[in-house]
């Protein structure tokens, strides 16, 4: 056929053109969503301010709808085999579905218990359409007893809605200050699109190589859409990205490491959002009491954040450890963590790992 499949980098090119226009499509329509969003309802009191005013909301909608286009579109220059279409399609109606599930989540306000419940029903079609791998391989240490690879089966399906449920909800959770949702997104979907590069570089086999090439297609237009969306929630923000732009990220990054091989990668990018689920895990799990809001305080003297302890969350501890600080000031830290974890979990991926595998 004339058109080209995921199995060459070429076809990468119609991909770059499509998200650079998921990249123009969000910058110039958020400053008109963001309107009709605020006239519908939809906004959010910036809680972190003096006479906190109110911030249009739920404008992760915009990126949402724009990275479905481009994913829409992208497929009109790629002809994969049925099975891999199969799969794409599956996973970009996920992705869809959850973004659908978001936003009913930022109009009608879930209760956290339901939040729990959502990306595993959204995750449905990707695990029902998954016809890859569900085996594991064993790490060197453990082979005497376990062999060189496990089947799991229907354990790695629930195993892939367990990931779906993690990445969406720890997005979401570690959030409170401007530009942290959007920019923990930015940095994790950089490292994962570095890692697929270098796998693609490398091409160690054709099936890795493509593998890496359709997580790429996922990202990528991923990428574009946020960046654009960050100019507006950066410090301080002009709109929230709301539930909708958690959801969608976590997914996303669910179903590129799903479809790209790489899941276990992909949560040493969460490193993080995994110490922050940790942390609050008494919270969330109902050992205390999980108010609305686990923010720090805001000391409207001086217009600095402090810590404040009985809120169990990453960013109360780092306040602790650094004292209080500016709220733009605690952004760039919080993703200057984000992207030296990242680099430390390269250093695990390529150096440590090889050390068990
Ligand atoms: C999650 C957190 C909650 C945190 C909230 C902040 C858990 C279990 N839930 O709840 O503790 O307070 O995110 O996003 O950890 N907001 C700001 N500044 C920002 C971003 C948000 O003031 O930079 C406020 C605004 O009022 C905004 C609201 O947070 O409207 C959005 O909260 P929402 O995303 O609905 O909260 P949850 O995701 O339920
Ligand atoms: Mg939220």
């Amino acid at each position: 056929s004339s058109y080209i499949g995921f199995n060459e980098w070429e076809s990468l090119i119609p991909l770059m053109i499509t998200s650079f226009f998921s990249f123009i499509i969000t910058l110039r329509l958020i400053p008109i969503i963001k309107k009709t969003t605020r006239a519908a309802g939809l906004y959010g009191k910036d809680l972190n301010k003096n006479n906190p005013k109110e911030i249009p909301e739920a404008l992760g909608i915009v990126p949402a709808t724009a990275y479905l286009v481009t994913l829409i579109l992208t497929q009109l220059f790629y002809a994969s085999d049925k099975n891999s279409q199969v799969q794409y399609n599956s996973a970009a109606f996920s992705v869809c579905f959850m973004i659908f599930l978001g936003f009913a989540d930022d109009v009608l306000n879930l209760r956290w218990r339901y939040k729990l419940l959502l990306p595993t029903i959204a995750s449905f079609p990707l695990i029902v359409a998954y016809s890859g791998t569900t085996l594991i391989i064993v790490p060197e240490p453990l082979r005497i007893y376990l062999g060189k690879a496990i089947e799991l089966g229907i354990l790695y399906k629930i195993y892939m809605m367990m990931l779906a449920v993690f990445c969406t909800n720890a997005i979401n959770i570690y959030a409170g200050v401007n530009g942290i949702e959007a920019g923990q997104s930015l940095v994790i979907a950089s490292a994962a699109l570095t890692h697929n590069f270098i796998e693609i570089f490398l091409h160690i086999s054709d099936d890795i190589y493509k593998q890496h090439l359709i997580s790429v297609s996922l990202l990528l237009p991923f990428l574009m859409s946020t960046l654009a969306l960050l100019k507006y929630n950066k410090y301080p923000s002009k709109v929230f990205v709301g539930d909708t732009y958690c959801y969608f990220a976590g997914m996303t990054f669910a179903m590129a490491g799903i479809l790209g091989h790489y899941s276990k990668t992909m949560l040493l990018f969460f490193i993080p959002q995994i110490l922050n689920f940790l942390i609050s895990v008494p919270q969330i799990f109902g050992f205390f009491e999980c108010p609305r809001h686990r923010l720090p305080h805001y000391n409207a003297k001086e217009d600095i954040l402090e810590p404040v302890t009985k809120h169990h969350t990453l960013i109360n501890l780092i306040l602790w450890i650094i004292g209080p600080t500016h709220e733009r000031e605690l952004v760039n830290i919080l993703i200057i963590l984000q992207i030296v974890s990242c680099g430390l979990a390269f250093y695990i991926r390529y150096h440590v790992s090889s050390l068990f595998y």
